[in-house]
């Protein structure tokens, strides 16, 4: 019997179906948390654009039935992002889930070593927003449309635990993180009073491990654990943002729009 107030429209889908013939474009797909969200989706049964602005080696886009199609795409770019979206019209007819995955911490990669207030270039600065602000909002923009014309969607936009928290060395990369965060929760009222019946959240990961953060893991002593200022004490794995990413692409999370979802073993609580 169902608790007061429950529907059956909105019955969790079985594992393995989670987004059964959802068409979804995931950006940063050729690396870390980009890369096992597209992994994820495929396995739930979505039909995947896996875009990056690098080439996305092959076995990263499954096989058979379950293949994403890759699309070389900067997402500082509107002319891009267009070119994206007609994609997903033209070889899937429509879209219903996006994920704002691609970002940078400096410029040319690596370690964000002068992001300190009196220290951050202005070259710096501008180059960090133009891919995860603008590139997250130039997105969010042009899917809006599309999503409204598929009856609607979800959006989730990869934001930092370093949004969230005050990062002393991380001013550009912190302030874009922020910012994607504050993007999230605008669209999330825009969409739900619009009644386009489309909602977006951001997560917001701590230190995972991917190719970004390797150089800031730093050593590990032998008996000391790995990350000692975490409350899990560990860091995290891409699969583990993957999953919280699907949840909120999916049906599992219909009446949540606008939330924050920090997947930081605690560390945004501390
Ligand atoms: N790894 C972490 O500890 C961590 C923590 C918090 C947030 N994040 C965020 O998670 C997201 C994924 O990061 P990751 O850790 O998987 O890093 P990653 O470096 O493994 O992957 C990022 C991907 O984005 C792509 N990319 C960079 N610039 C692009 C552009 N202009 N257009 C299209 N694609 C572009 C890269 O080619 C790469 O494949 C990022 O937004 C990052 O800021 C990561």
């Amino acid at each position: 019997m169902e608790p007061d107030g429950a529907t059956e429209d909105h019955t969790i889908a079985s594992p393995g179906k989670r987004l059964d013939g959802r068409v979804a474009i995931v950006t940063g797909a050729a690396s870390g948390i980009g890369a096992a969200t597209v992994a994820l989706f495929l396995r739930e049964g979505a039909k995947v654009l896996a875009t990056d602005i690098r080439a996305i080696d092959d076995d990263l886009l499954g096989n058979g039935a379950a293949r994403a199609i890759p699309v070389r795409h900067d997402v500082a770019s509107e002319r891009e992002w267009r070119n994206v979206l007609i994609r997903a019209g033209e070889d899937y007819e429509g879209l219903d889930v996006l994920v704002n995955c691609a970002g940078i911490n400096t410029p040319g990669g690596g370690v964000p070593e002068n992001q300190d207030i009196e220290n951050v270039s202005m070259d710096d600065f501008r180059a960090v927003h133009a891919v995860n602000v603008e590139g997250t909002m130039l997105g969010c923009k042009q899917a809006i449309p599309a999503m409204a014309a598929s009856g609607g969607g979800s959006i989730v936009n990869v934001s930092s635990i370093a949004g969230w928290v005050g990062v002393p060395g991380a001013v550009s990369y912190g302030a874009s993180k922020a910012a994607i965060w504050q993007i999230t929760k605008s669209i999330a009222l825009h969409c739900a009073r619009a009644g386009q019946n489309i909602r977006c959240n951001s997560v917001h990961p701590g230190g995972i491990h991917t190719p970004m953060f390797v150089p800031m893991t730093g050593e590990t002593r032998p008996g000391e654990p790995e990350a000692p200022h975490v409350p899990m004490r560990r860091y995290g794995e891409a699969a583990e943002v993957a999953a919280a990413i699907l949840f909120l692409a999916s049906d599992d999370s219909t009446y949540i729009t606008g939330s924050a979802l920090p997947v930081d073993g605690g560390l945004a609580v501390t």
